[in-house]
């Protein structure tokens, strides 16, 4: 039976989150510049968007840029900045035609203003869209948001907008950058890396972590439904006792 088809549609993961990595390594391995595997990159968004979209996922999170990656090399830097802009104005049709909104968290200020300006125009276009909800993570960290959380918190404060007593983590969640949407069941890496490396600290506490070998530029459809229904076989049990040893516990 192909893969698709052992997913079972009733209990998709409605968040799933992705860190795209393993793209320089791929392009090391073809003997190429490691801005050749961002660019081989682009084709595997298309397809994880498409099978996330065609699935019935309500929210797919790609870690395209850290704050940390700032500190790369300028030329690959500028390179992913001109790759960006391109790919977000080549797809918004398609996008815009498969229902997908899209959404951007991070530092966005921190992006050069033209790229900036180009995004904010496809989210514009896209805003209306009811299916997919495609986040990217750019110039994103976890201890950022955090961060800026907090700060923003301190303002309201101060503002006598908050009260400090009525602080829990419901308002602090209302602060973050993602506070319209659930938290991931289900986090994706590639590239065989097993670490979280500064995404959705806040939000994973209780995700579902699945590494894969495959580097990212390699990654299609296939991949992305072996990760779901490897999801699909846990049990999740958020701190408490397994629902089959209660079970045997109740009788
Ligand atoms: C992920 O691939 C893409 C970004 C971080 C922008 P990398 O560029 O980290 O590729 P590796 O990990 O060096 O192979
Ligand atoms: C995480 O990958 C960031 C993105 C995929 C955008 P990195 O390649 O930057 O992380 P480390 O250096 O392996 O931890
Ligand atoms: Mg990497």
């Amino acid at each position: 039976m192909d893969l698709k088809q052992q997913i079972d549609r009733n209990s998709l993961p409605r968040h799933v989150a992705i860190i795209m990595d393993g793209n320089g390594r791929w392009a090391e391995k073809k003997g190429g510049e490691r801005i050749f595997g961002h660019r081989n990159g682009v084709e595997s968004v298309r397809m994880v968007v498409e099978a996330a979209g065609e699935l019935g996922v309500e929210y797919l999170t790609l870690y395209a840029f850290s704050t940390e990656n700032w500190n790369r090399p300028r030329t690959e830097i500028d390179g992913l900045m001109a790759l960006l802009t391109r790919a977000i104005t080549n797809e918004t049709n398609k996008l815009n035609k498969n229902n997908v909104r899209l959404l951007i968290i991070g530092n966005v200020t921190d992006l050069p203003k033209s790229v900036h300006k180009q995004l904010m125009q496809s989210v514009e276009a896209l805003s209306e869209n009811k299916g997919l909800t495609l986040v990217l993570a750019l110039s994103y960290s976890g201890r950022w948001e955090i961060t800026d959380a907090v700060k923003k918190m301190m303002a309201d404060a101060a503002s006598g907008k908050l009260d400090p007593d009525r602080v829990d983590s419901n308002v602090l969640e209302s602060y973050l950058a993602t506070a319209f949407m659930p938290d991931p069941e289900l986090l994706i890496r590639t590239s065989g890396e097993r670490r979280i490396s500064n995404f959705l600290l806040w939000q994973l506490a209780y995700t579902e972590l699945y590494f894969t070998p495959v580097l990212w530029p390699d990654y299609r459809k296939e991949h992305f439904y072996e990760a779901i229904i490897d999801y699909q076989r846990r049990e999740r049990r958020f701190g408490m006792v397994s629902k089959k040893s209660g079970a045997l516990l109740n009788h």
